[in-house]
């Protein structure tokens, strides 16, 4: 079964969806380091559900700052292929190189976002936004 077929059945019920499909996005796409959903909280980003080997500080990240604030608040896709040369980004772990942030929108308005780490440069490709596009769709009933 591909990862997205994995994700639709999670989706269609149970406990801890998004736990769920963030341990299956880490767990089975190799270059996925570190993988968490974020929810809008007023203004704010809040984290929720993550798997990856450490923890972030950003736990809480306003709508308009860093990439994950940067992609709530354009409602776009984001990838970023070297972290370290956008003057946006907010420093999480010491190994990452790319990040791609996808927003989770619900009745028309963005209600959260995935956002994904990787260790390799320029990791994110048109692959990963189709496959994180389709599955933020399916989230956001869950992100409310
Ligand atoms: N790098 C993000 C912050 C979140 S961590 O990657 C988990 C940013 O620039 O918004």
């Amino acid at each position: 079964m591909s990862s997205l077929e994995t994700i639709e059945q999670i989706a269609d019920g149970g406990e801890d969806v998004l736990q769920r499909v963030v341990d299956v996005l880490h767990d089975e796409v190799e270059h996925y380091s570190w993988v968490g959903i974020y929810l809008v909280e007023g203004d704010d980003l809040v984290l929720g559900p993550w798997r990856g080997p450490q923890a972030t500080e950003h736990v809480r990240i306003p709508v308009g700052q860093g990439v994950c604030g940067a992609a709530a608040a354009r409602g776009e896709t984001e990838i970023v292929d070297d972290v370290n040369a956008d003057p946006r980004y907010l420093a999480c772990f010491a190994s990452t190189r790319s990040e791609i942030v996808v927003p989770i929108a619900h009745d028309g308005r963005v209600v959260g976002e995935i956002d994904i780490d990787s260790d390799r440069p320029a990791a994110f490709g048109d692959e990963d936004r189709e496959l994180l596009e389709r599955v933020a769709v399916l989230l956001g009933p869950f992100c409310h």
